[in-house]
This record gives structure tokens, sequence and C-alpha cells, in this order.
């Protein structure tokens, strides 16, 4: 096996996007390295290998990337959550926060079943408005949500914390 690479070499920062004061964390520099995309799918699916986890639920636009191939790894099926008006069949729909001011997100009524063991992705957790949304989403069809993965923690900004006291596992790769 070959020695393990530091993600954070992979992640590129971009300063003052998409607006002043923000550094904008820009994982498609891992995504188009074949070894740190490969190390990073391998680190997030390990703890989650045994468990029997039945759905991977993405969150758009780049939850989707990463959650394909850890749904691949494991076996499982791979559900999107996706920003209002995008999906097709009949949903249910969420408001969450952003950093300033709120959005709604949606997940297909039918894509998860109650019991059903599932784990969430996304590329990074800031606030962690956008993942708590999912999460009540994920409750709200009745499913487990057994942990929640992510490349990206901005620890500073308190989201891992706020999933946490909804009960939630974090797992994260870097800070
Ligand atoms: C980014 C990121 C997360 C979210 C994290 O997505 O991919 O989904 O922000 O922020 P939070 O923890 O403060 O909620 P963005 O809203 O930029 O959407 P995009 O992936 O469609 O560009
Ligand atoms: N979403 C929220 N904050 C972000 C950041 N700093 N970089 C990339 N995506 C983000």
């Amino acid at each position: 096996m070959s020695a393990s690479i530091d993600l954070t070499t992979a992640i590129r920062s971009i300063p003052d996007y998409p607006k002043p004061g923000i550094i904008f964390r820009d994982i498609t520099t891992l995504l188009g390295d074949a070894v740190a995309f490969r190390q990073a799918v391998d680190e997030l699916v390990a703890p989650y290998k045994a468990l029997g986890i039945d759905k991977v639920a993405g969150i758009e636009a780049r939850g989707f990337i990463l959650g394909g191939a850890l749904a691949h790894q494991l076996g499982a099926g791979f559900v999107p959550i996706r920003k209002k008006g995008k999906l097709p069949h009949q949903t249910v729909r969420m408001a969450y926060s952003l950093e300033y001011g709120t959005d709604e997100m949606e997940i297909h009524v039918d894509a998860l079943k109650p019991g059903e063991k599932v784990i969430l992705t996304d590329d990074l957790i800031a606030t962690g408005g956008t993942a708590e949304g999912a999460v009540k989403l994920i409750r709200q069809l009745g499913a487990e949500i057994v942990s929640a993965c992510f490349v990206i923690d901005l620890p500073e900004i308190g989201g891992r914390k706020k999933l946490e006291a909804l009960g939630v596992e974090v797992r994260t790769l870097v800070e």
C-alpha cells in the first residue's frame, strides 16, 4: 500500500470568493487528482463498511460526486437531496438556514424507507445549516441517519457541533 498524502495540499483556497472576506475551499483540485480522490473516498467509507448501510444521501451539488463514490464502495443506493424545484417526482421540502437568509431543499418522498440506514455526505460543513436541513428530511421519511461525513470541516463556524446536538455522529477528513 502506498503512503497516504496530506489531503489539505489537494484542496485549493480562493480568497474573496464568492464575496470579499470568504476563503472558498475548492475541492475540484482534489477531485481531479486521482490519488487524492481515491484516498478521500477510501478514508470516508472505512468506518462504515461493516454497518450494513442501505443508502448514501448526497447534498447538491458537490455531495453528489462524493456520495456516488461512497455508495458504490458501500454497495448502497444513492439518494440526491436537491435545491427546490429540481426533483421530478413528489417531494418532501425543508427550509434551511444559510449564512445570510434561508433556502429550501427537497428529497423524493419514496427515496428512503422507514428504518433504512443512511449516511449523509457533502464536501464541506461550515454553519451546518445545509446538513441540518438534510438530516431533518432523512428523519422525516423515517430513515435512520447513522452518520454524516464531509471532506472539510470549518470548526470555527460551528457546524459540527450543530449536527452533534441533533444526535448525529460527524466524521470529517481535514480542517
Ligand atoms: C456549500 C457546501 C455545502 C454548504 C455548507 O454548498 O457544498 O453544501 O455550502 O455550508 P453550511 O454548512 O454553512 O450550510 P453551496 O450552498 O455553496 O451550494 P453548491 O454546492 O450548489 O454550490
Ligand atoms: N460553503 C460554505 N462556506 C464555504 C467555503 N468557505 N468554501 C467552500 N464552500 C463553502
